[in-house]
């Protein structure tokens, strides 16, 4: 290595035995302890709820909005909590004022979360159209004897001209759960605007590990489960004013004015409903996973994820450059480096198959394995997802095992 890298995230702030490589936070985030133990207090103030109050659980609604506001430069009441990515799109694409023979366009090959909420409106007369990214761009039963992207592809332009006059929404993943292609947002935000469509995405495969930046966008989406390190059952929302004020309500108690202000007759329905990220919220959420949510995005605040994606792009250089003289590996090692070099990738280095099918990738993967680095196969892809805590040994370690 030319210069020794320092990990913006401290390994000992995990529980990482030594002689493990993670590079899996695409399927599955590592959580801080700082997260567990906060889970814990959590958990014992349950055991006597006549200190703590019986409001107890509507403090780390408040915590994990701020903190969410923190790492996404936004404002806290613009957060809606969900459950999940697909919750807080299914609630985008249920509150939309959509009129029949509309239509939600998104690239080929979405993770499913950007899928299924669009194509359940089928029943209201909206379709759902799927763009291809480039050539030889496939997906579904195909999805093997596609291509990957490669350096120089225009994926913006693609779907931009390919929204229709009956396009309202045009939803995307930041970066790609597959191949690992990172869509560049406020390019998309632009021709959006210009064309009157709103600009909905799913930010969980680029969330923690780039900057989140929100301008333009209708719509933003992470489940907190991967780049975000905390346990699974938490999404963010993040919704433009604007936008969200063409939303209906999804209809929760709590989603009205004074909706827990027992002072005033709950029964009383006279009441407008609330104009903030509320609107969209479920009635009482899980506080004990909010709890950890919050001390994992702090965790996150504390390193910065401008940081953190300097890192990452570091720590992905020196690994294609080594790996590009590998025989096996080479060519993908130099395709990726292409792509890297214009900024097309996240966290994730998807190494193709190449013709050798996913019996191959399945075997490389589990041979990995045998040496304690977990990574993780999706559709031709070898997916090695690098973060904050990674670090030159890691580098080394995977190198010598594809190598
Ligand atoms: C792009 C993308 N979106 C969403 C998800 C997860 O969706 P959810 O949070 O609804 O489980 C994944 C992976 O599991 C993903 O790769």
């Amino acid at each position: 290595m030319t210069a020794r890298l320092t990990p913006p995230l401290a390994k000992d702030l995990f529980d990482f035995p030594p002689d493990l490589v993670w590079a899996l936070h695409c399927a599955k985030g590592p959580v801080p302890r700082s997260a567990v133990q906060a889970a814990r207090d959590f958990l014992n103030l349950e055991l006597r709820p006549w200190e703590s109050g019986p409001d107890n659980w509507l403090k780390p609604t408040q915590s994990l909005r701020e903190e969410a506001a923190r790492l996404c430069s936004a404002r806290a009441e613009d957060f809606t909590l969900v459950a999940s990515t697909s919750d807080g799109l299914t609630k985008v694409a249920q509150s939309y004022p959509w009129r029949e023979g509309d239509e939600a366009l998104a690239p080929l090959g979405e993770f499913p979360s950007n899928a299924w909420p669009w194509k359940a409106l089928a029943a209201h007369g909206v379709s759902w159209r799927e763009v291809p990214l480039w050539d030889g761009h496939k997906a579904g039963r195909d999805a093997l004897a596609g291509a990957p992207p490669a350096a120089g592809l225009k994926p913006e332009q693609s779907l931009l001209e390919a929204i229709g006059t009956r396009t309202r929404i045009l939803t995307v993943s930041w970066v790609r759960f597959q191949d690992g292609l990172r869509l560049d947002l406020k390019r998309l935000a632009a021709g959006c605007a210009e064309r009157g469509v709103d600009l909905v995405v799913d930010g969980i495969q680029g969330a923690g590990t780039l900057p989140v930046v929100l301008e333009g966008l209708a719509a933003f989406c992470t489940g907190v489960h991967k780049g975000l390190l905390s346990p699974q059952g938490v999404g963010l929302l993040w919704t433009d004013p604007g936008f969200r004020a063409r939303l209906n309500p999804m209809g929760s108690w709590l989603s009205v004015e004074q909706g827990a202000d027992f002072s005033r007759p709950v029964t009383d329905f006279e009441r407008a409903w609330l104009g903030d990220g509320r609107k969209l919220e479920q009635g009482g959420s899980g506080g004990l996973l909010l709890t950890a949510a919050a001390a994992s995005l702090a965790a996150l605040n504390r390193a910065g994820t401008e940081d953190i994606a300097r890192h990452v792009d570091a720590l992905q250089a020196e690994f294609l450059r080594r790996l590009a003289g590998s025989g096996q590996w080479g060519e993908e090692a130099r395709r990726l480096e292409a792509l890297r070099a214009e900024n097309r990738l996240g966290p994730i280095l998807s190494l193709h198959h190449r013709g050798r099918g996913m019996a191959a990738l399945d075997a490389a993967q589990k041979a990995g394995l045998g040496r304690r680095i977990f990574t993780s196969t999706r559709e031709g892809y070898l997916r090695i997802a690098l973060h904050g805590w990674h670090d030159d040994r890691d580098i080394a370690r995977l190198v010598d095992w594809l190598a």
